[in-house]
């Protein structure tokens, strides 16, 4: 037997000796390096080979291999029991009481606007109209133009908006520029359908008014479409929203979009008709503008005028909201104060 098979022998029994004592990740290293890193006895006779004697090179090579295998092994089997031991004292470390109550989850709520629209989705999924959603950053062309408004019509003023660094690109200040959208999209199927959304508007904050606020905007378009089908229609969703027994009003007003344009009002619902302060003593509230949709529109959304026809409406959300739930200033839905948020 050679010299260094012994040696080798020796080497291996030397380190799994010394790797009972090894009981954690950093002695292990040190370990590794004593036994198997670039400086041990078995790396050193690995890079010996070649100067090796041609008899004596499959002998000490037997060796060698046996010592590295015996010594990784001895490692892995080491390595495994660390691994074992850590998870334990972890398992113990941090015990888990499985028998105390979990933590509630907090649940959110509804905000109030998304209540009211979600009642106005209903009531108009029931008549069969579909939610089309539009953009809110829009083109002064669908704000304004397409709405037979064409460029420096003083009827612009009603609607001032927020105009952006980019040429003809605005916020908008209604959902009606909604409507030639669906109508270029849809022409020349029949249109029924409800365009909810924000809406912005060059404004002074006040209890009563934002520049943010949500509106929700009605289209029917189609052959023989009248006045009627629009009061009827306006009528059951004014019953399903205020009571069954509620009266409404249509007045004769002006938009440039539609033609003849009304205003809808319903009776206070606070007094009962009789005046008071949230109607101003009126009687009545408005709730939306309305109207048969105007000759140009049509032709702007791909409609010939003397075959179809179509009605549509606007309702801001934010202020009916305010009535239904008593609240006394419009700036409280978009505060975030949870204080407020909760009561929902
Ligand atoms: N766009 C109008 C506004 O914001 C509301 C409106 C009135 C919409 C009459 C309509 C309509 O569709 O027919 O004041």
């Amino acid at each position: 037997m050679l010299e260094i098979e012994g040696k080798l022998q020796a080497e291996l029994a030397r380190g799994i000796e010394a790797l009972q004592t090894v009981a954690n990740a950093e002695s292990l290293e040190a370990w590794k390096q004593e036994f198997l890193g670039k400086k041990s006895l078995v790396m050193q006779v690995y890079g010996s080979m070649g100067k090796l004697a041609k008899e004596e090179r499959p002998i000490i090579g037997k060796a060698v291999n046996q010592a590295k295998a015996g010594l990784e092994a001895a490692l892995a089997e080491k390595e495994e029991g660390i691994k074992a031991a850590s998870q334990q004292e972890a398992f113990t470390k941090e015990t888990l009481d499985v028998t105390l109550p979990g933590r509630k989850p907090r649940r959110g709520r509804i905000h109030p606007l998304h209540l009211t629209l979600r009642q106005i989705y209903r009531i108009f999924g029931d008549m069969g109209f579909q939610i089309y959603r539009s953009p809110e950053v829009e083109t002064d062309d669908y704000n304004f133009t397409f709405l037979n408004m064409p460029p420096y019509h003083p009827a612009r003023d009603m609607w001032d908006t927020f105009y952006t660094d980019k040429e003809g690109v605005v916020l908008r200040t209604h959902t009606s520029p909604g409507q030639v959208r669906v109508m270029r999209e849809r022409a020349p199927e029949n249109i029924r359908v409800i365009l909810p959304g924000t809406t912005m508007r060059y404004e002074q904050l006040t209890a009563r008014s934002e520049i943010e606020f949500i509106q929700v905007e009605l289209l029917v378009v189609g052959k023989g479409i009248t006045f009627a089908d629009m009061r009827g229609t306006l009528n059951d969703f004014a019953r399903r929203t205020f009571g069954e027994n509620a009266r409404t009003r249509l007045r004769p007003s002006f938009f440039p979009f539609t033609e003849p344009s009304a205003e809808m009002d319903v009776e206070c619902f606070v007094c009962g008709g009789e005046g008071c302060g949230v109607c101003k003593g009126t009687g009545w509230l408005e709730i939306l503008g309305c109207g048969m949709v105007h000759p140009t529109v049509l032709r702007y959304g791909g409609y010939d005028p003397e075959v179809y026809s179509g009605f549509a409406a606007g309702m801001g959300i934010d202020r009916s909201t305010l009535m239904r739930y008593h609240i006394d200033d419009i700036r409280h839905f978009r505060n975030n104060d949870i204080r407020f948020l909760e009561q929902f």
